[in-house]
């Protein structure tokens, strides 16, 4: 039997099964004069966000009203994250939490998806300890959510989907984004790579791309919606492309995307250093809307350690690669991921990788600490003491605060084009944004300019943001 999602017949029978929802959910709102409310939690990377606004589109082709508060809701769902364990803890507390809210309304229905329930053990432990919990359904069954709702509501009876194995990818599913003018789109789903440390291909499958011309579409239908920024998703993006019909690689991809003439930035992530080819270097040198960003993923700084990692690099090529991006593009912002403390790490192997944060200087590091994850390789792998993780990792923040504190007084006084997020969080009187590398900045300014282009000019910086004026002239 052919269960390829995205044939027009699967598409039909997500469309059917959400149809048959709507119908329950409208004769609901007839007989209660109250529409059925849906809420969202989502935990980990952006790839989770991209499936949750997913979620809450097919949420609304079923006849869901979208709310920001799990008391108001009837359907609850928690869109999960497995790569390290802090966050499998705090999905499993806060799911706890919602416990209590079926006592007031014995029709909610609490959903868990995501990452760490694609995990056997998971799933395991949530079908026998959290009886609330109505259904769960892994990564690959996201355009199934519909059709498992129903059986949901119609059987009365807990619904497990495990994880399919590596299913196609699913097109033409409703999306319900969460900004006007950030948008994320997913290229591709999956990896090959099996780092050591990492659970992503376990819980994500293999590989699978997009079509081009569907991204095409998508780029091309954001950007005359107005969208300015827009991400391109997949865990390692630049090896896109395999299994396609036209054969493209990521870089043929976007340049293609750069051809859409409008005013609007393109970014993607993630890279892996193994993939990341001169092509794609020069095509965004060249390019007229990719940002001046590229985020490469060192995660270690030891040749021995990355052996281990199985990352297929060394710190040569990434260097090599690192300086062919600055030699032909110099005004991109580089950041990375270092993971601290992984199994049998030396104190030779740590000073390594602080060798390699001076020499590359980043603008940013995304640091964790080395969280073991059940099945992979590196689990098995001798660990270091929790105590030498804890001091490796804050001396490493301590180099790269003053890294990057040098490298964002280099911004002073000159004028940037950023995007506007609108009023600060920590700071409402301050408006907040993103330069095009990617560099949060904070400036008086007017609530009205959030998602649009403003000039901005910085008089102060930290290591982490940048503090000034907007300039008159916009564009
Ligand atoms: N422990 C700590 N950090 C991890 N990452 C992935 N797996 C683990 C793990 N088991 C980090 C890597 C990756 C980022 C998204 O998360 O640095 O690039
Ligand atoms: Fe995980 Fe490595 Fe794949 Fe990234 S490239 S998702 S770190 S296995």
């Amino acid at each position: 039997m052919d269960k390829t999602p995205n044939t027009p017949a699967n598409a039909e029978a997500r469309q059917v099964y959400a149809l048959r929802m709507r119908a329950d959910n409208d004769r609901r709102a007839m007989e209660t004069g109250r529409r059925r409310k849906a809420f969202f939690l989502t935990f980990g990377c952006q790839q989770n966000e991209a499936d949750s606004e997913k979620l809450a589109g097919m949420a609304e082709e079923m006849g869901y009203d979208i709310t920001g508060t799990p008391e108001d809701a009837d359907l609850i769902v928690v869109n999960t994250c497995a790569v390290r364990e802090h966050a499998e803890k705090k999905a499993l507390s806060t799911v706890g939490q919602y416990k209590h809210l079926k006592a007031k309304n014995p029709e909610l229905i609490i959903a868990m998806c995501g990452c760490m329930v694609s995990q056997a053990h998971r799933a395991e432990e949530i079908k026998n300890r959290y009886p609330y919990v109505d259904f769960v359904f892994g990564t690959g069954s996201l355009h199934r959510f519909p059709q498992l709702l129903c059986e949901r509501r119609e059987k009365n009876k807990r619904v497990y989907c495990p994880e399919e194995e590596s299913p196609e990818v699913a097109e033409g599913i409703p999306i319900r984004r969460e900004s006007g003018y950030r948008a994320w789109v997913s290229v591709m789903y999956g990896c090959n790579n099996f780092c050591s440390y990492c659970i992503v291909p376990y819980v994500r499958g293999r590989e699978r791309s997009r079509e081009p011309e569907e991204i095409v579409a998508e780029v091309r239908g954001l950007v005359a919606e107005g969208y300015r920024d827009i991400t391109l998703l997949g865990q390692n993006v630049n090896s896109y492309g395999k299994g396609t019909a036209a054969g493209w690689d990521f870089a043929d991809l976007l340049a293609e995307l750069d051809r859409i003439d409008g005013d609007y930035r393109l970014r993607f992530m993630t890279s892996h250093p193994k993939d990341a080819s001169r092509k794609l270097i020069d095509v965004i040198a060249a390019s007229r809307h990719v940002a001046r960003q590229f985020h490469l993923p060192l995660q270690s700084g030891s040749d021995r350690v990355l052996r281990l990692m199985n990352r297929k690099y060394d710190t040569a090529k990434y260097l090599e690669t690192l300086d062919y991006l600055r030699e032909k593009a110099p005004d991109v912002t580089v950041t990375t991921d270092i993971i601290v403390g992984f199994p049998t790490e030396t104190e030779e192997d740590f000073e390594g990788t602080l060798g390699m944060l001076r020499r590359a200087r980043f603008d940013m590091i995304f640091s964790f600490i080395y969280s073991p994850r059940k099945g992979t390789p590196a689990a098995a792998m001798e660990p270091v003491p929790p105590e030498v993780q804890h001091a490796r990792f804050d001396r490493m923040l301590a180099l790269q605060n003053g890294i990057g504190y040098e490298k964002n007084q280099a911004l002073l006084g000159v004028p940037l084009r950023v995007l506007c997020d609108g009023p600060a969080k920590s700071n409402p009187a301050l408006m907040c944004g993103r330069t095009e590398g990617n560099k949060l900045v904070f400036f008086e300014g007017d609530p009205a300019d959030t998602g649009r282009f403003v000039l901005f000019r910085a008089a102060r910086a930290d290591a982490y943001g940048l503090w000034g004026e907007k300039l008159p002239d916009r564009n």
